[in-house]
């Protein structure tokens, strides 16, 4: 009946009919507890986040800034993606010794592998910090001025909040610019690789299958956090034990059930669900397919050489992948908004918002919000087109482009800040460029240099061109550039890199390879960024008090949660299937009978490792399959975003019974608008994690590490006791 009702009074103000949601732990007894316990929840808000007492939240680290992990075990277990270790893995794989192909396990402490740079960050204690960060704003003030205030504001209640010596505060952000919170966290910096399934496994169904659904993939990783013997963070050490944490997840052995209530816990990256109507468009029409045209043209020149030469498919592994994941993302996300009709229903939204401000007779302070966003993201579109551009060739996809670009900088920083300054960055760069190199392929690069110059000069506004660009030949700069730069290699470039920064510079200013970064940087630099940046700025000030018209605005039932900002958030929902087209279903829970329907003897995407099918032949499953089946993946209504992946997701009671990896394609555009009827996240059934960490991989050492319960069971056998 509260449901009914709750759902009458979203249709009927279509403006305030905001899905989904991700939610600050701390603020979920006033806003969530009770819907969540409708779903079926039996935990307190409590019970996932406690200043005090161990809870959820203490079991939920950030992986390495970018994913989300879980600890499993009280020896500091650590689970999280097989895509969100891949670069470690990478990194200890060789044509010898592959740990993508074959798998990795730790059979003990010993054999763990250290990964210097890799972090798992807990999140200690939030607090609001509103009042503190917004002292001495008035409406007088420029954009920019406010913006300044407000940063010297941030940096003194970083400084002063209390913390321990081991700790940082951080202040984030939330509701763009109308709430500000203090976080509290611990960064672990001694994360040593313990245990990862062959990709066959792990990345099964690889690019195709990527945000797809029905899907199969076994896509997990296990790391383990070391601390001092105090169990503190501190730098990589042979001298560090496993950390023992405040609290570790159950795992469940009972599985899940189509409308069983779930609950996913990590660290979103980013959202944008208030644009206006004018925004989506423009990421439909305009930076959308740039952004995919240009990675169409990087990804097949990547593909064709890494299926004929396997030392380029070792080493463009993870930055294909890392290409490819976002290329199709956008693919889906156009399509979803398109077919969600998002653009309609904002537009519809809007109506309603500006009848909400002229009958609460609010139209000086909010009336001319959506009339400016007009005028700003009209006149930003050419520029945003050139920035895409920019970013897409020099900064991410053409290699030697990016490396030239970071000498650029460099040559800034000489500039800005001096000898000192320059040769620290100097010798950064030198080292970094060691592992650049060790995955570099001088061929591939130059054909993907050619085809992204080639389209930078066809389609980036004229007057945002580099003079020399105007009449290029892509084919014959790509010659000069690969036969006479330092750039292509290691070697080489320590050369050029010798000496003072004059010298440097000097040598620099003749390098081929340079000399078109430096065009491109300088023309993008004069021409693009600085009214980009000043209309942005503007942007996000008018986005600032769009969602003030928003929170004044709406009925007090609305959803309205602040966007993703990589900050720790709950989300809730239930396992859930769906239909994306008239006559079609997809259930919610996949099999290893679908893996062996896709199976593709040899083949790089599809492949099965032969004690897997031996396995399914015999069934043997021991405790972790259900009714003579082994469960693989499934799928639910919370919503997520990349950064989620890696997140437990966890039943009603706070046991582990999966990790979230992805989304399905029909729903990618959750980002910007969350359709319950298409929108899901897709996660690995924890049992067969469980099922390939013991039967498959033999790693019962680390399977004695856990905590299994069966919290479904329990309470069947306890009712037949009454
Ligand atoms: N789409 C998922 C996410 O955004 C998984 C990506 C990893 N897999 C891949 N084939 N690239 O991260
Ligand atoms: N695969 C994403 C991640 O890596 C999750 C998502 O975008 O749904 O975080």
């Amino acid at each position: 009946m509260k449901l009914f009702r709750l759902f009458f009074i979203l249709l009927s103000f279509p403006l305030f009919a905001q899905q989904g949601g991700m939610w600050i732990p701390s603020l979920l007894e006033g806003m969530n507890a009770s819907e969540m316990k409708n779903l079926g929840m039996k935990m307190t808000a409590k019970d996932i986040y406690d200043v005090n007492n161990a809870s959820l939240k203490d079991a939920v680290p950030h992986f390495n800034g970018g994913c989300t992990s879980e600890v499993i075990s009280n020896q500091g277990l650590l689970l999280t993606n097989h895509h969100c270790g891949y670069s470690q893995i990478q990194s200890h794989s060789s044509l010898e010794n592959d740990y993508l192909e074959n798998g990795f396990w730790a059979m003990s402490l010993k054999d763990e592998l250290p990964n210097p740079g890799v972090t798992a960050s807990f999140m200690v204690r939030i607090e609001d910090v509103t009042e503190q960060v917004l002292e001495g704003i008035n409406e007088a003030m420029s954009e920019a001025d406010k913006q300044k205030k407000i940063e010297e504001n941030i940096a003194l209640v970083v400084q002063t909040s209390p913390k321990e010596a081991w700790q940082e505060n951080r202040v984030r952000t939330f509701y763009e610019g109308n709430q500000y919170m203090l976080f509290v966290v611990e960064t672990f910096k001694d994360v040593r690789l313990v245990g990862a399934p062959p990709s066959s496994i792990g990345k099964f169904g690889s690019d195709t299958d990527n945000w797809i659904w029905p899907r199969h993939t076994g896509d997990f990783s296990l790391f383990r956090i070391y601390a001092d013997k105090n169990n503190r963070p501190a730098e990589y050490s042979a001298d560090n034990v496993p950390y023992t944490p405040k609290h570790f997840l159950p795992i469940s052995l009972d599985g899940v059930a189509e409308n069983d209530f779930t609950l996913v816990f990590g660290y979103p990256g980013t959202t944008d669900e208030y644009l206006p109507s004018v925004a989506i468009e423009q990421v439909i029409n305009t930076v959308n397919p740039a952004r995919i045209a240009i990675r169409d043209a990087a990804l097949a020149i990547q593909d064709k050489y890494m299926r004929a030469d396997p030392q380029i498919k070792i080493q463009y592994a993870s930055k294909f992948a890392r290409i490819a994941n976002y290329w199709k993302k956008w693919k889906g996300e156009t399509l979803g908004l398109t077919k969600s009709n998002a653009v309609g229903i904002k537009k519809q939204q809007e109506r309603a918002l500006t009848e909400q401000i002229n009958k609460k007779g609010k139209q000086q302070q909010y009336g001319q919000l959506l009339p400016k966003f007009e005028e700003y993201y009209t006149e930003i579109e050419p520029y945003a087109l050139a920035r895409e551009y920019f970013l897409e060739t020099v900064v991410r996809n053409v290699e030697l482009l990016r490396l030239a670009f970071q000498t650029y900088q460099l040559k800034q920083v000489y500039e800005n800040r001096g000898a000192q300054s320059f040769m620290d960055r100097k010798n950064n760069l030198i080292e970094s460029a060691e592992s650049h190199y060790k995955d570099y392929n001088k061929q591939v690069d130059k054909e993907v240099f050619e085809a992204l110059i080639a389209l930078y000069a066809e389609n980036v506004p004229l007057q945002f061109l580099p003079a020399s660009f105007q009449n290029i030949n892509a084919t014959q700069l790509a010659n000069t550039v690969y036969s006479n730069s330092a750039f292509v290699d290691h070697n080489s470039l320590k050369i050029l890199l010798e000496g003072d920064a004059e010298t440097v510079i000097e040598k620099l200013n003749n390098d081929p390879g340079f000399k078109v970064a430096q065009e491109m940087a300088d023309t993008y630099f004069d021409k693009v960024a600085p009214k980009y940046e000043a209309l942005e700025l503007n942007i996000s000030g008018l986005q600032r008090d769009y969602m003030k018209a928003l929170l004044e605005l709406s009925p007090k039932e609305a959803r309205i949660f602040p966007n993703a900002n990589r900050t720790l958030r709950v989300t809730y929902g239930k396992v859930a299937g769906y239909s994306p087209a008239d006559a079609i279903y997809y259930e919610p829970v996949t099999h290893l009978e679908g893996v062996m329907q896709k199976y593709i003897p040899g083949d790089y995407e599809f492949d099965v490792p032969q004690k897997l099918i031996d396995l399914y032949k015999a069934k043997d499953y021991g405790p972790y399959g259900e009714n003579g089946k082994m469960p693989v993946n499934f799928i639910g209504t919370n919503h997520t975003t990349g950064g989620n992946s890696g997140s437990p997701a966890i039943d009603a009671h706070g046991n582990l019974i999966g990790l979230n990896f992805d989304r399905v394609w029909e729903g990618t555009m959750s980002d910007y608008y969350y359709d319950p009827a298409l929108s899901r996240n897709i996660m690995v059934d924890i049992r067969y994690v469980l099922f390939i960490m013991d039967k498959y991989a033999g790693a019962t050492n680390l399977i004695d590490e856990l905590k299994l319960v069966h919290p479904k069971k329990d309470k069947k056998s306890s009712k037949k006791k009454k």
